[in-house]
């Protein structure tokens, strides 16, 4: 009997330590990244940040992102590249070599690259020679954003337009501050976590400290959503007389957005955004990155809990995210960092016993799945770039006030409203900037007369 067998065929008794003692495969479909493997390829046709723009001083810096050794680096020029470590003469890491005037050289033999893979010098080789025209060393298109670094490492006639998203700039003021986590394990189970919003209620509340709000801890209704590019949830909380109503979404594969982190919800707000935009970026099958910005505004973040000096190479300003604190803290207060990392190397999915509170985590991978197997183009976040040159996201927190009511079944409105609150937040979408902000209010404020009067609750 192989492992899978035996865990299948495990009978239902007490003390089954026996019955249980293997560990079957991972699922390589969803976890493996390197060349020629399904969701490496899938990934592929992204654009993924490889660096804070901060790695790219008077050194190379040395990357490795789903399985590929790279060097990025800026030339003296000021030109972004992300080539393949090793030269192509024979060998040696290009993290040694010497940054240029125009691209990088190689400190083995002085070999020349640009930053287009472009052989400029072979200063060993007789004037004569033509090997340096005769082949490109491998390098990927590079793009800086608000302090992260991009690449795209798929085939070069399907790289899609760069995203720009509307809370880059928005609100107005909004402030961006890149940072990033390194964690030992695969990037499915950290990626996951985005649409797992119970979490917050255990591992972040009731069961350790209050990582975040008092709020947090509050059990929400929660639905889901599915966009053509990926999805969203949508949880409600009774907070005292309001509701919180909150959705984080996904943009297939690996980019999120997340609300606000010190939401109390004891004031009405109308679509607030987001507080994090990040990335889950495959180092290898083992190790992943989340590359993303900090938001800082009034509008996430009205008391200034953030810290946006604390953000930066390995370092974010929130509880429990990096692998910084002594083992016995974690221990007595885990954060996500340690709940991810935690899962294995990767994440057995063939031994989960999953419930009804983990359709979000099912349905991301389900459009994974569908996403790496498609036959056709993959949709692209710039597929639906607005008039204005940025994609609506939909990550909010709205907070209603709406009094419980004797005569209705809270959770029952609560869910209805949920669903209620993402409609009108769509109906924003014919609109651009603050004429969006302004329909969506609107909506939102007639949602609040329409449930709390008892029109459609009651
Ligand atoms: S190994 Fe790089 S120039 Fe020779
Ligand atoms: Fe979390």
């Amino acid at each position: 009997m192989n492992v899978q067998e035996k865990v299948e065929k495990t009978p239902n008794v007490p003390f089954a330590g026996y019955f249980l003692n293997g560990v079957p495969r991972e699922d390589p479909e969803l976890t493996h990244v390197g060349p020629g493997t399904v969701c490496g390829e899938y990934l592929r046709k992204f654009w993924h940040p490889v660096a804070l723009s901060s790695n790219l001083r008077d050194l190379p810096h040395a990357a490795r992102i789903m399985g590929e050794d790279l060097v990025a680096f800026r030339d003296k020029s000021g030109n972004v590249g992300v080539l393949h470590r090793h030269c192509s003469h024979r060998g040696t890491s290009l993290e040694y070599g010497i940054v240029s005037e125009r691209g990088i050289r190689c400190c083995y033999h002085g070999w020349l690259f640009d930053v287009d893979g472009r052989i400029l010098e072979t200063p060993g080789e007789p004037p004569d020679s033509k090997l340096k025209d005769s082949f490109y060393h491998g390098a990927y298109p590079a793009i800086e954003c608000n302090g992260l670094v991009f690449t795209y490492m798929g085939p070069p006639e399907e790289e899609p337009e760069f995203p720009i998203l509307d809370t880059f700039e928005w609100p107005r003021g909004n402030r961006l501050v890149p940072y990033s986590i390194h964690h030992p394990c695969n990037w499915l189970q950290v990626a996951e976590n985005f649409q797992d919003p119970v979490h917050a209620v255990f591992l972040h509340t009731n069961l350790t400290n209050v990582q975040f709000t008092e709020a947090w801890g509050n059990m929400p209704t929660v639905d889901f959503g599915e966009l053509d590019d990926g999805m969203y949830y949508i949880t409600c909380r009774r907070v005292g007389d309001m509701v919180w109503v909150r959705s984080n979404h996904f943009l297939a594969p690996n980019l999120g957005q997340v609300a606000a982190l010190w939401e109390d919800a004891d004031e009405e707000k109308y679509f607030g955004r987001a507080s994090i935009t990040r990335w889950t970026v495959p180092i290898d099958d083992t190790h992943c990155w989340i590359f993303g910005f900090r938001h800082y505004n009034d509008n996430v973040d009205p008391k200034g809990l953030g810290k946006p000096e604390e953000c930066g190479d390995n370092s974010v300003d929130f509880f429990g995210q990096t692998g910084e604190r002594p083992y016995e803290d974690t221990q007595r207060t885990p954060g996500d960092y340690e709940a991810q990392i935690s899962q294995r190397e990767i994440a057995i999915h063939a031994l989960e016993h999953r419930g009804s509170s983990d359709e979000g985590v099912l349905r991301m991978r389900r459009i994974l799945r569908n996403g790496a197997h498609s036959e056709t183009r993959v949709p692209q976040p710039a597929d639906k770039k607005r008039s204005s040159g940025v994609i609506h996201t939909y990550t909010h927190d709205t907070i209603l006030r709406i009094p419980v009511r004797s005569d209705v079944d809270d959770n029952a409105m609560m869910k209805e409203l949920g669903r209620k609150v993402i409609q009108a937040i769509f109906a924003g979408d014919a609109y651009e900037g603050d004429d969006r902000q302004a329909e969506i209010e609107r909506g939102l404020k007639a949602l609040t007369a329409d449930f709390a009067g008892g029109g459609k609750a009651a």
